[in-house]
């Protein structure tokens, strides 16, 4: 397995992702919004081998130790936090580790999708964050409808296995468990990796206990969610207008199909190497479990036709709710006066 290339990859005309990207899959910190979606870990781990998940795998430790032991088997990682998946990777270099890939991304959107349906063998837990008060409960990661969607990635007889200091946050989830009637649920003894966390050996100094249970997929139909289905033509408008010098703007927010959409601020820039007025305006586009910020481009081609698109800086997935970015700012754009709508496309 090659380690990651340190050149930074091509640019891309297509910012919705392809498949056609032989380098996403052989970086181990992955730019997984480029990835084909579910992703193809055997190609990308050049064999059919068990795949292993955990989620919020801190600084690494258990991941690697793992990865380590098990060398027949494939290992992802989703992480949320940048600075841990960064310590993470280096631990993955470190081992030279060509069965682990890490995913910095809430695992929400990641599971949803990379995985396809019962591709899962397991899927581990360690120490989640357990948002202890009763109002917060909402952002504990094992819950419905994610125990749902965690279930139909899983393959027959796959588990979830779940270590916490937390009492309270263990009933929580062993209750979901049982509500969503998914899963067995089985009290098991820790294996002894799961006490080398960065955060079980914390909780451990301080004289708290591990809970530990498997939950493990039993043959009931688990609930579809299948990936985002990216479109093969780019959200775009044409209009015919004059970039203004100093666009009048203010901050808006949007209700679109599948969430809402902030138009931040907008920018003008010129485009040094192809010489032509660009604006752009910044926007935040927040869906149910996924939260992108992105470019809107407003770009001069002949004349005065201008193409409002989507940037590929960030790598954004085009959503629905992506579409009504672009739908937002052809409005804004169209508001200012003096500009005329040739299409709009998404
Ligand atoms: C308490 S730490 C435990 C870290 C590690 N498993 C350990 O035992 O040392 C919880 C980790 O979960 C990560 N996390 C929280 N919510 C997440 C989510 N939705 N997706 C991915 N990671 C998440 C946090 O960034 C944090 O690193």
């Amino acid at each position: 397995m090659t380690d990651a290339p340190t050149a930074p990859a091509p640019a891309r005309a297509d910012p919705s992702g392809s498949a056609s990207d032989p380098e996403v899959g052989q970086r181990r910190l992955l730019p997984w919004r480029r990835a084909p979606f579910p992703a193809p870990w055997s190609a990308w781990f050049g064999r059919e081998a068990p795949l292993h998940l955990e989620i919020g795998f801190g600084d690494g430790r258990f991941t690697v130790a793992r990865a380590e032991a098990e060398p027949e088997h494939d290992f992802v990682g989703i992480e949320a936090s940048g600075v841990s998946a960064r310590r993470a990777l280096g631990k993955v270099r470190a081992a030279g580790l060509g069965n682990v890939r890490l995913v910095k991304a809430g695992a929400q959107a990641a599971v949803r999708n990379l995985f396809g349906p019962g591709t899962l063998a397991s899927v581990t837990v360690n120490f989640p964050d357990p948002w202890p008060k009763t109002r917060h409960e909402g952002n504990r990661l094992l819950r419905m409808p994610f125990l749902g969607t965690l279930a139909e990635r899983l393959a027959p007889g796959g588990e979830i296995r779940l270590a916490t200091d937390h009492e309270a946050y263990f009933a929580y989830a062993t209750e979901q468990v049982r509500a969503c009637g998914l899963y067995e649920v089985e009290l098991r003894d820790p294996p002894p990796e799961v006490h080398r966390t960065k955060y079980a050996l914390k909780w451990l100094a301080q004289g708290k206990g591990v809970h530990y249970a498997a939950y493990v997929r039993n043959d009931r139909p688990a609930p579809v969610l299948a990936p985002v289905r990216r479109p093969d033509r780019m959200p775009h408008a044409l209009l015919h207008g004059r970039l203004p010098d100093a666009p009048s703007f203010e901050k808006t927010v949007l209700e679109v199909e599948g969430g809402h959409v902030i138009l931040h601020e907008a920018m003008r820039a010129v485009a040094g190497d192809r010489g032509r007025d660009r604006l752009l305006v910044r926007v935040t586009v927040d869906e149910p479990d996924l939260i992108q910020q992105l470019l809107v481009a407003v770009q001069r081609r002949e004349g005065n036709e201008h193409i409002v698109r989507l940037e590929s800086f960030g790598d954004p997935i085009v959503t629905p709710a992506v579409r009504g970015a672009v739908h937002g700012v052809t409005e804004w754009l169209h508001a200012q006066g003096g500009w005329t709508v040739a299409a709009r496309n998404y």
